[in-house]
Formats: C-alpha cells, structure tokens, sequence
C-alpha cells in the first residue's frame, strides 16, 4: 500500500570514526521518531552502521531502517543505500557499475559543492551510474551549489531527493523528502527512481547559516592540515572500512 514517507537518507553518527559527532544511532533513531520520520538511512563515511538489534530499535519506533554507507572513491562521495554487498570490492568509480541493480540505490550527495568531496565533473562522466542526485541541505538564497545539480538533473531526467547530511542534531529534520511509495526498501527504492518526490528544504536562516559556519571552518581547517601532513609524510589518504559495532545502548 502507498503511502507518504518522511525519509532522510544521508545521515552521520558517533560511530563514524572519521568525524566528531555526539549523537550515537539509538540517539538519532529517537530524534527521527519524535519528528515523524518513517525512513532513514545511516550513511557513515567508510562505515557500516547497521545490525539486527539497531534495525529492531528502529522498528519499534515504526521507522524503516535502511542499510546505507557514504563510500569514498577516488577521493568522491557516493551513497549507496540497501544490499551493500560488494561494496568493500569497490576501489574505483568504474567498480560502482558492478552494484547498479534493483536492491541497491546509488545517490550522488552534494554533486557540485566544494570542499566536500562531492563528484562534481566526474559525474559527467558516470551519470548514468546514479539513480537519484541529492539537494544538499546547506545552501542560502545568494549561493546555492545545488543549481547546477538541479540543471543536470532536468537534462537527464534524473531524480533529485533532499537530505539533511546531518552531522549534528540540530541540522536534522531542516532538509528531507516526502516519498509516495510503499513502507520497505523496494517501496522507498521504486518511489525515489520513478521521481514520486517531494523535497521539502529551505535556505539556511541566519541563526542556522551561523552554526554551519563554526561548524565547517574548523573541521575544514583540521581537515587541510590533515591532508597536509599526509602529503608531507607521503602517506596515501585510502579509508579504511569499518563494521560499527553498536552495543552503546541496551535496546531491550
Ligand atoms: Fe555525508
């Protein structure tokens, strides 16, 4: 049966271990809950953050957990939501093809924004990989790098989903999407490629423009002197995968 899903399927937690987040996935699920949402995905960067015993919590809020992970290939950000076997074997973009099937989802997030590892000219070249671009969440009205996403999208006849990318509680809930689809991962799937979206977003307010602000200058900082010192030490920047063993909360 059809029905209108509140979803958010790009999200951070404390258990990815290459950011500093307070809010571990039990947390999140119970914020997701008190706002309505129906479906969310844990994307952590390099990351699974997914078991039985977190998609039962999550369940008993009635929300659809889905697998998912932020994969970073050739130093880009890609989604991959649902069946994510084979996704350790990924080393290259090229390799993403060998997931492109029914039970898994591939999202271009933030395609066109510096400084966050977004595809930006590589998508061109690998469009036809991706099922559904993503409206990041952090823009304003004077500068807005989703409007070059919006303008590919239309040409090719892509989908475009919003998400939150939340890092921080506070940013979830300012950017989702309504899906009209059936409650399971092949519902929520059909509905995102057959375009049956409505992005529910809006600028950045003062206040919010603010708390991004002293949110990403530092960890940009960090993250420059990090990518510095690993050039210095000829060390290569390769993510390493982890499988997030989420014990931090007794689920009952
Ligand atoms: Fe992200």
């Amino acid at each position: 049966m059809n029905e209108i899903l509140k979803a958010d399927l790009h999200l951070h937690t404390a258990e990815d271990r290459s950011e500093n987040i307070e809010h571990d996935a039990y947390r999140l699920l119970d914020e997701a809950h008190r706002q309505g949402f129906d479906v969310i995905s844990i994307t952590n960067h390099d990351t699974f953050t997914f078991n039985r015993k977190l998609s039962d919590y999550a369940s008993k809020l009635e929300i659809l957990l889905l697998p998912g992970v932020e994969l970073t290939v050739e130093g880009r950000h890609v989604l991959i939501l649902g069946d994510l076997s084979g996704v350790r074997q990924v080393k290259q973009l090229k390799d993403l093809y060998k997931l492109k099937r029914a039970e898994t989802l591939l999202i271009a997030p933030h395609p066109f924004f510096p400084a966050s590892r977004g595809l930006g000219k590589s998508l061109f070249a690998c469009l036809d990989l991706f099922d559904v671009l993503e409206y990041c969440h952090c823009y304003t009205r004077l500068i807005n790098f989703n409007r070059l996403a919006v303008s590919v999208a239309e040409k090719e006849g892509l989908p475009m989903a919003s998400f939150s990318d939340s890092h921080m509680l506070w940013q979830f809930g300012r950017s989702y999407s309504l899906l009209l689809g059936e409650r399971s991962p092949e519902g929520v799937f059909s509905a995102l490629r057959g375009g049956a979206v409505q992005m529910v977003t809006s600028p950045l307010d003062p206040l919010a423009l603010i708390r991004t602000i002293k949110w990403i200058v530092p960890g940009l900082a960090g993250k420059l002197l990090d990518n510095t010192l690993k050039r210095r030490s000829r060390k290569q920047a390769v993510p390493e995968f982890t499988e997030t063993i989420l014990d931090s909360r007794n689920s009952g």
